[in-house]
């Protein structure tokens, strides 16, 4: 499937038989539409001499209307765990100055606008408009009573002086009831959950969370984030191929609906935008899509691009842009925290390897280069190891190729911090999420595939194979804000510098 935007910001979508017929056409067409637009801003600054012409704030030049960020945003997480609360305190440490937003796009990033002798590289936050961090109000569930406080003490990610400095404030957000089966989360069990006769009765009871947490904080836009343990593995059946056939099962309890299935429903149900920080299926399936779309409410995951995914597709598209082959990547993983502990179980473990493992298929294309990267081995462990806790240790041995077929070896150990590498992508999608809930051209298109920079396992429209080049994500990610701002597309073509 092809995908592009013309000159005038319309998307155009048209299905080819291969993707290479369908890459071709999309860089032709990026290509056309760059050259007419660049002609008609050279003619414009002819005409206007040089002055920009004027834009309305809500609606541009590509006719896409953004609703201010007004009100209070509700984000709702279930699962309270390391991720969930490393976020919440961080967002309140910075917004007391007393630490920086550092790993947000949205916070610290800058996008390029016009050409490269123009000179205008505002904010993101200060191009499009987000919501503040002060604007921010949490809730969330979990099956653990502990407070966010508690549940940050008991992480161990963040200082305790700092947490400690915080305490008031994450006292305050205490777990609601969790929905939650052992069943798909062998590894723990906890007290704080949720009893009904059906998984309808369950999802209607978090319908009412929805609505209570919306009144009592006074929200006026709300967010779901999926930050709960992962959940074993299922493949998509018949109860999830429509919101009918799903809703029969919510009633029948059916085996093949996890509980993340149950949030995800009763968040989109509710018109509220749900992003999954796990590799569970939970949005990545029809039902959602379509109500999704039909409820206007933006759906994206699936696991967070953190450590060693994230240093892989930082690193394979550089060997595949030199065209240096590999025979093999071993990445192993010690790690202590309770992710860590749940992933011991084969169920969840298959799950988690499932979308580390597609990410280098798709990023080398064998199909393409089949002398290069036809014969690899990609073989991922994770090993839980208390002692470390929060600060995994990831090792990869990458065996390449080069010129003549010599062979090379590459050793990565990364001595990351899981949770300091996904809070700031919780913000991000927190706040990019809702800009797309409140902009007239993302809100109905159900999957947000722009912003696949943040996820090991992007999802896609059915029959498109995902992008998981960082560098090509961060390119549509830009591009997409470009876009809704009706700015000019940045395809690094630059032919007319040499005009
Ligand atoms: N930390 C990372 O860098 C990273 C990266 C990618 C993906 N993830 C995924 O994000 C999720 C959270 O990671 P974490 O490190 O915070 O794990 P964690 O174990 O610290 O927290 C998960 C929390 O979810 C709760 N939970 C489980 N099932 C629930 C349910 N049905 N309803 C409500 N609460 C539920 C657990 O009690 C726990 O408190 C995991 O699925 C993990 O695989 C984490």
């Amino acid at each position: 499937m092809a995908d592009w935007f013309d000159a005038d910001g319309r998307r155009h979508r048209k299905q080819f038989n291969n993707s290479e017929d369908a890459k071709k056409h999309e860089h032709r067409e990026a290509a056309l539409a760059h050259a007419v637009r660049a002609n008609r801003e050279l003619k414009l600054s002819g005409a206007t001499g040089g002055k920009k012409s004027a834009r309305s704030e809500t609606v541009n030049a590509t006719n896409v209307e953004i609703a201010p960020a007004k009100g209070k945003l509700g984000v709702m997480i279930p699962g309270m765990g390391a991720v969930a609360t490393t976020f919440v305190a961080g967002v309140e440490a910075i917004r007391k100055g007393l630490a920086k937003p550092i790993g947000s796009l949205t916070q610290m990033g800058t996008v390029r606008l016009g050409k490269r002798t123009d000179g205008r590289s505002p904010k993101i936050k200060e191009f499009v408009p987000l919501a503040g961090l002060d604007d921010l109000v949490f809730t969330g569930w979990d099956i653990f009573e502990d407070n966010m406080y508690e549940a940050a003490s008991n992480a161990g990610v963040l200082d305790q002086r700092l947490l400690d400095q915080l305490k008031p404030f994450l006292s305050s957000v205490t777990p609601r009831a969790a929905v939650f089966d052992h069943n798909y989360v062998k590894k723990i069990d906890g007290p704080n959950v949720k009893k009904g006769k059906t998984k309808m009765d369950l999802a209607e009871q978090l319908r009412d969370d929805i609505r209570d947490f919306k009144k009592t904080s006074g929200a006026s836009r709300l967010i779901t984030m999926w930050c709960g343990s992962t959940e074993s593995y299922i493949e998509a059946g018949e109860a999830h191929q429509s919101v009918k056939s799903f809703e029969k099962a919510l009633r029948s309890n059916d085996e093949m609906i996890a509980p993340s299935m149950v949030y995800a429903y009763a968040s989109l149900m509710e018109g509220v935008p749900f992003a999954n920080g796990a590799p569970n299926l939970t949005v990545d399936l029809p039902v959602m899509l379509e109500l999704s779309r039909q409820n206007e409410a933006p759906v994206c995951g699936k696991d967070f691009k953190t450590g060693q995914t994230l240093m892989k597709t930082i690193l394979a598209p550089g060997f595949k842009a030199r065209m240096l082959g590999l025979n093999g990547w071993f990445s192993t993983n010690i790690l202590g925290n309770r992710d860590g502990e749940v992933l011991d179980d084969p169920g969840s473990f298959k799950t988690k390897e499932e979308s580390k493992l597609s990410v280098l298929e798709h990023i080398l294309q064998p199909e393409l280069y089949p002398e290069l990267y036809g014969d690899m081995y990609h073989k991922v462990r994770i090993n839980y190891y208390p002692p470390r806790g929060d600060n995994k240790e990831g090792w990869d041995n990458i065996d390449i190729f080069g010129w003549l077929g010599y062979p090379m070896q590459i050793k990565v150990d990364f001595l990351c911090r899981d949770s300091i590498l996904a809070a700031p992508i919780v913000l991000d999608l927190v706040l990019l999420m809702d800009l797309a809930k409140r902009c007239s051209e993302l809100k109905g298109l159900g999957i947000q595939e722009w912003l696949s920079f943040y996820f090991k396992s992007p999802m896609t429209v059915p029959g498109l194979y995902p992008e998981h080049d960082l560098f090509i994500q961060l390119m549509k990610l830009k591009n997409t804000l470009r876009h809704l701002k009706g700015e000019e597309l940045i395809t690094h073509l630059g032919l007319e510098y040499y005009d």
